[in-house]
């Protein structure tokens, strides 16, 4: 006797009663890309149609649309006027995210505003911290120091959540004590716990015009191979006081996702990258694919790997969809 799986299939509201994932608005957060720039400003960023760089007044305008689509969560990502060798410009309380995470929390009380901590848009080199000469790399703990200032530049701006995103070891306690030492024990961290040396980064680079200048993140970012370490990078922040751990790239990365997820009952969210986005786009545009059916399918394919937040590029075009369903 073989069971009839179709019997559950033949009923489109039987179906919608025993699907197991569902996607909602709440799920996503939307990257917002600032420049600092004199007056109005927005480019949309070729290799990310739809994505665009943003000065504060037109990001501020921005999150009016945002939350007519029910999205309420944004990460800001920098982009200075001027970049030196340790990224001053992040450091500095009239730097473009303070002053950007100040104007939209002025605008938006109830936006929940999220900052990316690191330092590769700021660092004329392009890497994420304060370079070592001796390993031709970032210096780990010089690193944690400035990205503690950071993140009280940040908190004191009225950020709701810092996203360290440099892949420094130790990242996560520095933080937190430097923090709860300066009164900011309420302010979450989510931490980037398991973040890849990745191509699919490519697109994100131009936008926030943050390439290295030389060599690549591969002393800093993790191996794309490896699937235990993946998993001990996540468990590690969870030690040192990580709030949500994060994986990123998502598609490629599924399996890992459902590893930290099967490992850790902390909150997870991973991040649907650039080079993901763009991916669809083209073959949407080029009529390989069903360019709405296909993203929602990967969105939809992120929580069932075990995301409870998903970063994505796509979030506007996903709630639009979300909302004719309803
Ligand atoms: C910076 C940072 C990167 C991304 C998010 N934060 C780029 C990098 O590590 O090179 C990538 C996001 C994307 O590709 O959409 N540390
Ligand atoms: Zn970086």
């Amino acid at each position: 006797m073989f069971k009839r799986f179709r019997r559950l299939r033949i009923n489109p509201v039987l179906r919608d009663l025993l699907t197991e994932t569902k996607l909602s608005t709440d799920d996503f957060i939307y990257p917002l890309f600032i420049k600092d720039v004199e007056g109005s400003f927005k480019k949309e960023i070729d290799s990310m149609p739809g994505v665009f760089q943003l000065s504060t007044d037109e990001a501020t305008k921005e999150c009016d649309e945002l939350k007519s689509l029910g999205l309420n969560s944004i990460i800001l990502f920098g982009i200075p006027k001027v970049k030196d060798s340790i990224g001053s410009d992040a450091l500095c309380e009239h730097g473009i995210i303070s002053k950007a995470i100040r104007e939209i929390k002025k605008a938006h009380p109830d936006m929940f505003v999220i900052s990316d901590l690191c330092f590769c848009e700021y660092t004329d080199h392009g890497h994420c911290g304060i370079l070592d000469n001796k390993i031709e790399s970032v210096n780990n703990d010089a690193t944690l120091e400035i990205l503690g200032k950071q993140a009280l530049i940040h908190a004191k701006a009225g950020v709701d959540m810092i996203a360290p995103s440099g892949m420094m070891d130790g990242m996560i306690e520095s933080l937190r004590a430097t923090l709860d030492k300066n009164g900011y024990e309420n302010l979450p961290i989510m931490s980037y716990s398991t973040k890849f040396a990745s191509a699919y980064y490519g697109p994100f680079r131009d936008v926030a015009e943050s390439s290295p200048s030389f060599g690549d993140r591969r002393s800093y970012q993790m191996n794309p191979a490896n699937r235990d370490e993946a998993i001990l990078e996540s468990l590690e922040d969870e030690k040192e006081g990580a709030d949500i751990l994060m994986v990123k790239p998502a598609l490629a990365y599924l399996d890992i996702i459902r590893d930290i997820k099967n490992s850790s009952k902390l909150p997870l969210a991973v991040y649907n990258v650039s080079g993901e986005y763009s991916m669809l786009k083209v073959a949407g545009k080029a009529g390989v694919i069903d360019y709405d059916r296909v993203m929602m399918e990967t969105l939809l394919a992120f929580k069932r790997a075990g995301a409870d937040i998903i970063i994505t590029y796509h979030a506007k075009e996903a709630a639009k969809i979300l909302k004719e369903v309803k």
